[in-house]
């Protein structure tokens, strides 16, 4: 470690106390001149990898399920709920308002989108359930999703039906899409008369299919259509604008792919759309009637108490993000996946289930096997060489990851899988 590298690390250890709030910040604009030092190649990328505390010998490449947060965004969780549990005064716990405030600002600035359009909920789970519980439907109507789906926007659309007497149909993209086109064409035949909401998702978890978003959301508004996106697989590894993509509504994680906080996730909801959408939980700051006066997108998130520490930390997570800059981490992220597909594509008994066509991908890899067991090369390359993928086998690499980290999967899946 170089001696700049040092001192900054030995700052970061001495943040802490009350002070913390001004640290933080001070952290993350230490930081980013020091990056814009490091011209950018593969020491620019070691040196991202670093502001993360990962343990010696692990490789993360769950991106999916779970990323690990940069040092600056887990100190300030650290800190504020210190803060909280010295002194839970409401006195002293005023500022959250202000922190929460400066979260969702810096949240619909991300998206491209306004701040009333943003609410902060738990994660994409939550918000999907929002939008199948909140739009108005009854007995006739159409709802079309993406077979691939994940369950908080697909079984839970039928659960829905099962007590509103509305019809779930399902599109199925194949195997190997040849194009966009292909895709819009195949979501444009299953919409009739009758289908109120196109629920997609961006980037499947299960295939890693990249769907044409801004195509799809532009069919569906002509038709009258609500459209929604689960961003699960989007937010923070794809440079995502909203109002470019059109979508009414779009969920997404914290704790995926933007590196924040655990349990922290958002709910955008188009300013037009958010009347007519009901909201599953009624709490404290809804006000006491019927129509809410939580403004815009917030009568989502009253949830009671919440964790403001957290909350705070998604504003956090976002000034990292925007310190290496969205086109960047994107760019990153699509460089690293190419590597990896174009790695594991010559270890013999694989089967690259995810597109290698950028149009049609993004950061989430899927690899099947003729012969070997998935889930013993799973767990084999974690065994012998501490690289955290989910079974199936899916890799996903993200900025904490580097050309090595790649490399390395490539030999471990192909010892592991021979
Ligand atoms: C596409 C998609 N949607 C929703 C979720 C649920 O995310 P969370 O558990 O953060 O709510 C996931 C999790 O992997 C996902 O991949």
């Amino acid at each position: 470690m170089t001696g700049t590298r040092r001192s900054f690390f030995t700052g970061l250890v001495a943040v802490g106390g009350a002070s913390y709030l001004k640290s933080a910040a001070a952290s993350t604009r230490q930081l980013a001149p020091m990056l814009a030092a490091v011209a950018g190649g593969e020491s620019y990328w070691s040196l991202v990898k670093e502001q993360f505390p990962l343990r010696r010998g692990v490789v993360p490449m769950n991106a999916a399920n779970l990323c690990p947060s940069p040092r600056v965004v887990a100190e300030r969780v650290f800190e504020l709920t210190r803060n909280l549990d010295a002194d839970v005064s409401h006195q002293n716990r005023e500022k959250f308002v202000g922190t929460l405030d400066e979260s969702r600002r810096k949240v619909a600035e991300h998206l491209g989108v306004n701040a009333e359009e943003i609410a902060l909920v738990r994660n994409t789970s939550e918000a999907n359930n929002t939008i199948n519980h909140g739009v108005p439907l009854k007995p006739g109507d159409e709802v079309v999703l993406w077979d691939q789906n994940h369950p908080t926007n697909n079984v839970a659309w039928d659960v829905r039906a099962a007590r509103f007497g509305f019809t779930v149909r399902r599109g199925k993209v194949p195997r190997s899409p040849k194009d966009p086109g292909e895709i819009l064409k195949l979501f444009a035949d299953s919409i009739t008369p009758q289908t109120r909401v196109l629920a997609l998702t961006h980037v499947s978890n299960t295939s890693g299919i990249k769907l044409p978003a801004r195509e799809l959301c532009e069919m569906a508004r002509r038709r009258g259509i609500y459209s929604h996106l689960d961003g699960a697989q989007s937010w923070g590894v794809l440079n995502v604008n909203l109002r470019e993509i059109g979508c009414d509504s779009y969920s997404g994680s914290a704790h995926k792919w933007l590196m924040g906080p655990k349990e922290a996730g958002v709910l955008y909801v188009r300013k037009e759309r958010i009347p007519e959408l009901w909201a599953h939980t009624v709490a404290p700051g809804w006000g006491n009637k019927v129509e809410t006066e939580a403004k815009g997108a917030r009568k989502f998130e009253t949830l009671g108490q919440r964790d403001d520490a957290c909350l705070a930390a998604v504003g956090t997570a976002i000034d990292f993000h925007k310190m290496i800059g969205p086109e960047r981490i994107e760019a990153r992220v699509m460089e690293l996946a190419a590597a990896l597909k174009a790695g594991l594509a010559k270890v013999r008994g694989t089967d690259i289930i995810t597109p290698m066509d950028p149009r049609l991908s993004a950061g989430v890899v899927i690899i099947h096997f003729s012969s070997a067991d998935a889930k013993k090369v799973y767990d084999t390359i974690y065994a012998k060489h501490g690289i955290a993928g989910s079974a199936g086998l899916r890799l996903c690499t993200h900025i904490y990851n580097t050309m090595e980290d790649v490399e390395l999967a490539v030999r471990a899946v192909a010892e592991a899988a021979g």
